[in-house]
């Protein structure tokens, strides 16, 4: 079942063996390819081009000292640089160079926490970072973790997570990342690279690019090569590299490319990728990092523009002679060690960073605790990440008078004590992943490089049992029983399910049968049934939701250490819920169509078309007039708001060209009047109801030719009850663009936008147009 795994924990024995003997990294017994039927070839895309630091000053100033640094070394020394050494107790360490006493760049998983080490925090997922639609979060977040890894004298954290953007509903990974839209994914990834690198560490924005699915992600020896993702160009564009161009525009110094290959060519020796739409047209400066055991070749992946490879030599155990036979040239090496050590100079890691202090699995070292104050944040993104999906009749929030007798179901309520057995499940190893399972306890994360190690878990049961004993009420539990004992008074039963998922595997369904008899066995004996539900991915609910006894349900997604205390500030009202769906909730698993599953095929040379384009998720319901139960956007709050005085202003100190003028050169992030602001539309959301509350103002855009409506702007507002608040939407010429595949450009169009300002993609409240 676990085919490999990107980022593993080098740690203890039993995994390092694994990692080697493992099939991950052997490689395919087919060699012939010309029988592969193609959807496309990868366009051949050389040289790379030569990181200069254009984009900015301070790339500029960091290039400058990279040069002066790779000019003093020989040419082991610079091979050194781009390999990485799996004797590290770092997940990866590139060479050192010692004669200049530099100690080569240290990387640790991952996107959500330090996995594998103490005294480290355990944040939500990306995922629920995405639920919370709060942009200063989202900052906070990377800020966070970025504290916490410069902390430990980490150099470079392998996040944030901008792809899988989503694609395969059941996909193993989704849930590492914000979901599947393109625009709030961009958003959350230039937040948190931000967030990161203003604090010192490396972003290392993954995957690049078109890892949608675990199925055969890498080359196994039982069937060869790995999923080919085809992609065509205006999806690639307009879908999959969007978010990443604001993790560029945002600095990213590092860029991870991905296990499985893009029109047959592996991503990380795909030149159209990595020479062409990341150095050439997006202008990267920084270095590209193979994924863990990812590169398939040497002078290939040299050649294309991988930069660094990771876990160790892998194919470049020869570059010295791959250079000195000039397979790769001496250029090519040089612009590897100068990418790489001009981002650590962008980072100012030169600068007094603190010493390296990741320790081995139990091993025993000083206490270095780094966590700070962030157990406040990860409560306050739990709370805030959490989606209200129904409340009949008021149910919540709960009061010390309607919740005195309060009865606890189900597995997902608790800590479970096999769940603590094996301490290497949380946070020794790779392995920690398996620990928050079904029937293992509460989730608070899922499984593989995403996940992270808390220094304890506040479980549901935990922070509402404090609740009640301070309301001196009571409570009954029973966290293993299918089909439990309601008593008779109890006033709330609140039932605790989750859905668990993996990088490794993709999910075989979006529920479970267990979990569903619970809700409705508890439900036929408790009119007032609250479901909470945590999950790692899309989890549909179509089995129970309509039961007039479960009267609220909790998306309680994946909140991290905190999540009991999250809970609970949503289920007692201290925190009005303000979240929003980042992906639709189906009403049958067949509504997603035919990217439900993960693409299988037995053959050598294994093909995943995209055919349906940038129809994913609510694009592809709304073409088909499918009606979700939940769609994307939706949340509930304990207060109402009206939307209204809807204002688009055309900014008039920037030009509206059909293309982006020619005359201007390449940025990293692409051409930089793709960011200019040209409209500033606005609404006023007032608070109708009787609580505070924040409400996420969501902006669509009909685009002609485009899908009838996409997202291109959000803005969460706090209101106060009778108060009324401004939504500000800022659109790009990018928001408005559609990519222009004969041109090779973004492209306005001479026609009218629609403009709709709601609630949710289904719920607009305020419509108007752009005539452009
Ligand atoms: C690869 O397949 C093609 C087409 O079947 C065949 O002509 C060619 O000889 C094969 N090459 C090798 C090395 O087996
Ligand atoms: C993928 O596309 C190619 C080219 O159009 C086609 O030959 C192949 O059959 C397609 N594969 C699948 C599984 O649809
Ligand atoms: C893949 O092939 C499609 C169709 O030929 C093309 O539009 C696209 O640019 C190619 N992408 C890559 C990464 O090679
Ligand atoms: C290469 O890096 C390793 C690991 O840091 C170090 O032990 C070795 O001395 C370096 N080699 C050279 C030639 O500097
Ligand atoms: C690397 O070079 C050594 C000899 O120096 C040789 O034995 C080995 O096969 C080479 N490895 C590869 C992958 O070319
Ligand atoms: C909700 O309240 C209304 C009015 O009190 C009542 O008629 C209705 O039965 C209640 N619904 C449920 C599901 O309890
Ligand atoms: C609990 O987790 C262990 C792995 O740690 C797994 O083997 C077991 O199947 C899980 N239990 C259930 C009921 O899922
Ligand atoms: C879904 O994909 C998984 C592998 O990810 C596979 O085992 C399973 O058979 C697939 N199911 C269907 C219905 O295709
Ligand atoms: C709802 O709960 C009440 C009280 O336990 C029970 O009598 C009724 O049958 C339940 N309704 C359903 C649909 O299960
Ligand atoms: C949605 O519509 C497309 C295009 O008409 C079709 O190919 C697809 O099967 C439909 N999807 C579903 C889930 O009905
Ligand atoms: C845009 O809408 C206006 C009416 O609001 C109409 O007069 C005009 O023809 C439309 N333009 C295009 C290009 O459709
Ligand atoms: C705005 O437009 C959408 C889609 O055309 C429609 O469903 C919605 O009712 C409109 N809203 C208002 C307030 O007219």
């Amino acid at each position: 079942m676990r085919i490999s795994h990107s980022a593993a924990a080098l740690i203890t024995t039993n995994s390092l063996l694994a990692c080697v003997s493992g099939y991950s990294f052997e490689q395919s017994t087919y060699t012939n390819e010309s029988e592969v039927p193609f959807y496309g070839l990868s366009p051949p895309v050389y040289p790379t081009p030569e990181g200069n630091g254009k984009s900015s000053l301070a790339w500029a100033a960091a290039y400058v000292k990279a040069r002066e640094f790779v000019a003093q070394l020989d040419l082991e020394e610079k091979v050194n640089l781009t390999v990485g050494y799996q004797t590290s107790v770092c997940h990866g360490h590139t060479g050192s160079v010692p004669r200049l006493g530099f100690g080569g760049l240290c990387f640790e998983d991952g996107p959500s926490g330090i996995r594998g080490q103490d005294f480290v925090s355990a944040f939500p997922a990306g995922s629920h970072l995405a639920a919370t639609w709060d942009k200063n979060l989202m900052y906070a977040y990377g800020k966070a973790i970025a504290e916490e890894e410069k902390g430990k004298g980490v150099n470079v954290i392998l996040g944030p997570v901008g792809g899988p953007a989503g694609r395969v509903t059941r996909g193993g990974r989704v849930w590492e990342g914000p979901g599947p839209d393109p625009y709030l994914i961009g958003i959350q990834l230039g937040q948190l690279v931000t967030g990161i690198q203003d604090n010192g560490v490396i972003a290392c924005s993954k995957h690049w690019l078109f890892n949608e699915q675990e199925y055969r992600r890498l080359p196994t020896i039982n069937y060869g090569e790995a999923m080919s993702s085809n992609v065509d160009d205006l999806t690639m564009h307009e879908l999959y590299a969007w978010p990443f161009m604001n993790a560029l525009r945002a600095g990213s110094g590092a860029v991870m490319c991905s296990y499985q290959r893009a029109n047959n060519s592996y991503s990380c020796q795909n030149s159209k990728l990595m020479n062409g739409v990341l150095k050439t047209e997006l202008g990267f400066e920084g270095f590209v990092v193979s994924d863990w055991g990812g590169q398939q070749s040497g002078v290939a992946s040299a050649n294309a523009g991988l930069d660094v490879v990771m876990p160790w030599f892998g194919w470049w155990q020869n570059l010295t002679t791959m250079v000195t036979n000039g397979s790769v040239s001496i250029e090519r090496l040089d612009d590897m060690a100068t990418r790489q050590m001009a981002s650590y100079y962008f980072l100012k890691q030169d600068e007094k960073y603190p010493d390296l202090s990741i320790s081995p699995y139990n091993v025993q070292h000083p206490i270095i605790d780094v966590r700070d104050n962030h157990s406040q944040l990860i409560r306050e993104i739990g709370a805030a990440g959490t989606v209200l999906v129904k409340n009949t009749n008021k149910t919540l929030p709960l009061k010390a008078s309607t919740a005195r007798f309060v009865s606890i179901f189900g597995y997902d309520a608790e800590v479970k004590a096999e769940a603590w057995e094996d301490p290497t499940r949380y946070g020794g190893g790779y392995d920690v992943n398996w620990g928050w399972n079904t029937f293992n306890g509460t989730l608070i994360t899922g499984g593989g490089s995403g996940s992270n190690s808390p220094p304890y878990v506040v479980s549901p049961f935990q922070a509402i049992q404090q609740r009640v004993v301070a309301n001196k009420g009571m409570l009954r539990w029973d966290f293993f029983s299918g089909n439990p004992t309601v008593e008779a008074s109890t006033q709330v039963c609140l039932v605790f399910i989750n859905s668990y998922s993996s990088e490794s595997f993709d999910r075989l369904s979006l529920t479970d049968e267990f979990s569903d008899n619970l809700v409705n066995n508890v439900a036929t004996n408790c009119s007032n049934t609250v479901v909470v539900l945590h999950a790692a991915g899309t989890r549909l609910v179509e089995s129970w939701i309509d039961n007039e006894n479960v009267t609220a349900v909790i998306y309680a997604g994946l909140p991290g250490q905190e999540a009991g205390s999250s809970l609970v500030d949503i289920l007692f009202g201290d925190v009005t819920p303000s979240g929003k769906l980042s992906h639709t909730v189906a009403r049958k698993e067949e509504d997603y169509g035919e990217v439900l599953n993960s693409t299988i095929d037995y053959s050598a040379f294994p093909q995943s078309n995209f055919t349906e384009g940038v129809y994913i998720d609510y694009r592809a319901f709304d073409r088909n007039g499918t009606v979700p139960r939940f769609e994307f956007g939706f949340g509930l709050s304990y207060t109402t708001f009206t939307y209204s005085n809807i204002s688009i202003v055309q900014r008039d100190n920037v030009s509206v060209a059909e293309y982006p003028s020619k005359n201007i050169s390449i940025v990293q992030g692409g051409h930089p009047e793709l960011w200019d602001v040209l409209f500033e539309i606005s609404a006023v959301i007032t608070n109708t109801g009787e609580v505070a509350g924040a409400e996420v103002a969501q902006l669509y855009l009909g685009i002609p030719t485009a899908p009838v409506r996409q997202l291109r702007g959000f803005d969460k507002v706090m209101v106060q009850p009778e108060e009324a608040a401004t939504a500000l939407f800022e659109v790009t010429r990018r928001d408005l663009s559609t990519w222009d595949v004969v041109a090779q450009e973004w492209k306005l169009q001479k026609a009218n936008y629609t403009v709709s300002i709601g609630a949710s993609s289904r719920d607009l409240r305020l419509n108007s147009t752009i005539v452009l």
